[in-house]
């Protein structure tokens, strides 16, 4: 596979805190590759021989706002058995509802943006159904849950200017963490 030329912003990089607008259809040639190309990106991220010859860190979401487009668009790559990678394109994304149960991710979350060891938790609701459309426009619903959930959570942030570190209490990191389900 050819590693697809994108480049990913760091979160010293202030865009990465501005909110990304609604998307018109239909998308532009521009869109439709960006979206292929961050789709195999994250594919060949979770792929162990790929991610060693390119030296890449793994990832599972990522938001157009982290290669610098200002557009509410985002792509999760879930590898849902050995090898078999379920595609999530997402297009103005609403949350719908979400379930009262919070859970975290134990080991801390991560980013392709943010090249550092980050200490702290971040709450995120065990299951959300939101509302969006694909790439032809058509809109669905679309319920996830558990570290799907907390993934879409962590990219519709990114849509608002958030980024996962700004939502770590500073002085308590591990803050909320015993009334939380650890994933
Ligand atoms: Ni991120």
């Amino acid at each position: 596979m050819k590693l697809p030329d994108i480049n990913i912003l760091d979160e010293k990089d202030k865009i990465l805190h501005k909110v990304s607008s609604d998307v018109t259809f239909p998308l532009n040639e521009r869109q439709k590759k960006d979206i292929k190309d961050m789709l195999l990106y994250l594919k060949m991220s979770q792929i162990d021989e790929e991610r060693e010859k390119y030296d890449l860190r793994a990832g599972m979401g990522l938001s157009y706002v982290q290669i610098g487009v200002l557009e509410r668009i985002f792509v999760v790559v879930d590898e849902v058995d050995d090898g078999k990678f379920e595609n999530y394109v997402i297009i103005n994304p609403t949350i719908k509802s979400m379930s009262e149960e919070l859970v975290y991710v134990g080991e801390g979350e991560g980013c392709l943006s943010v090249n550092r060891e980050v200490e702290g938790i971040v709450p995120r609701h065990a299951r959300i159904t939101i509302d969006a459309y694909d790439e032809n426009g058509k809109p669905f619903t679309l319920r996830v849950r558990e570290e799907l959930a907390i993934c879409f959570q962590h990219e519709i942030d990114h849509l608002n200017g958030i980024l996962f570190v700004d939502k770590i209490d500073k002085k308590n990191p591990y803050k909320d963490s015993e009334i939380m389900r650890e994933i």
